[in-house]
């Protein structure tokens, strides 16, 4: 069985940008699979429809094919062939793809897609349900977390670059609705499995952070 690594978390832990580090450390690709959810929330949004009503997306679903390329800077993500890499990124995605999430049918939709892909090769996958449903034999699974205000104040650092009215309180207010409907959503809630290592990373560093994650996956895969 190629090694599974699993990360969960809520928004703006540092899921990807440690997962894709501690990948390329392991030799693992990394699957990002948030942006499946965002894509289907992208699609959503253009088509018009509510992405929080469950009888508007629904119709939709075999109206999208979703396929990931994995390149040396990371995952690109294609929806319908067109890539959505940066579409999926702006905060309306962000909460469209929240609100996706919460439907069961689109959940088992990219059910498969994730596990093929972790039963064909290496892989550092994060997401929120990846060690609980998606890879429930993975040999490594971490929670990766930290304070609302701490992620929100690296969400925020990140929006601030591209639009600096960014402001902190509604990164904040956002992170805490998501971390909410994340949670208390009836299908795969975000929560640690039980056989998970909790890896907070509140007042840590990058490479601090790195360190921690990367001791866990040797732990544990061995
Ligand atoms: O990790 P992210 O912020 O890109 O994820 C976007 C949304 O997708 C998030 O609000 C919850 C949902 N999601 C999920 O339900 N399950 C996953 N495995 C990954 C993301």
């Amino acid at each position: 069985m190629p090694l599974n690594i699993a990360i969960d978390g809520p928004a703006g832990a540092g899921k990807s940008t440690l997962a894709k580090a501690a990948a390329k450390e392991l030799g693992c690709i990394y699957v990002d699979t948030g942006a499946l959810y965002r894509a289907v929330g992208l699609f959503a949004l253009r088509r018009g429809a509510d992405p929080g009503d469950a009888a508007a997306v629904l119709p939709l679903l075999p109206l999208i094919e979703i396929s990931l390329q994995f390149a040396e800077n990371g995952q690109r993500v294609f929806l319908n062939g067109e890539d959505v890499s940066e579409a999926i990124r702006t905060p309306e995605a962000s909460d469209a793809s929240s609100k996706v999430s919460s439907h069961p049918a689109v959940r088992s939709f990219l059910l498969d897609l994730q596990r093929d892909l972790a039963a064909k090769n290496n892989v550092v996958m994060d997401g929120r349900d990846i060690g609980t449903v998606i890879l429930p034999n993975a040999q490594v699974k971490i929670f990766l977390t930290a304070s609302p205000e701490e992620r929100a104040r690296r969400r925020w650092r990140e929006l601030v670059e591209k639009d600096t009215t960014a402001r902190f309180e509604d990164v904040l207010a956002a992170i805490l609705e998501r971390d909410a409907r994340d949670s208390s959503r009836a299908a795969a809630p975000l929560k640690p499995a039980p056989d998970s290592i909790l890896l907070d990373t509140t007042g840590l560093d990058f490479s601090q952070s790195l360190e921690g994650l990367l001791k866990i996956a040797g732990k544990a895969a061995k």
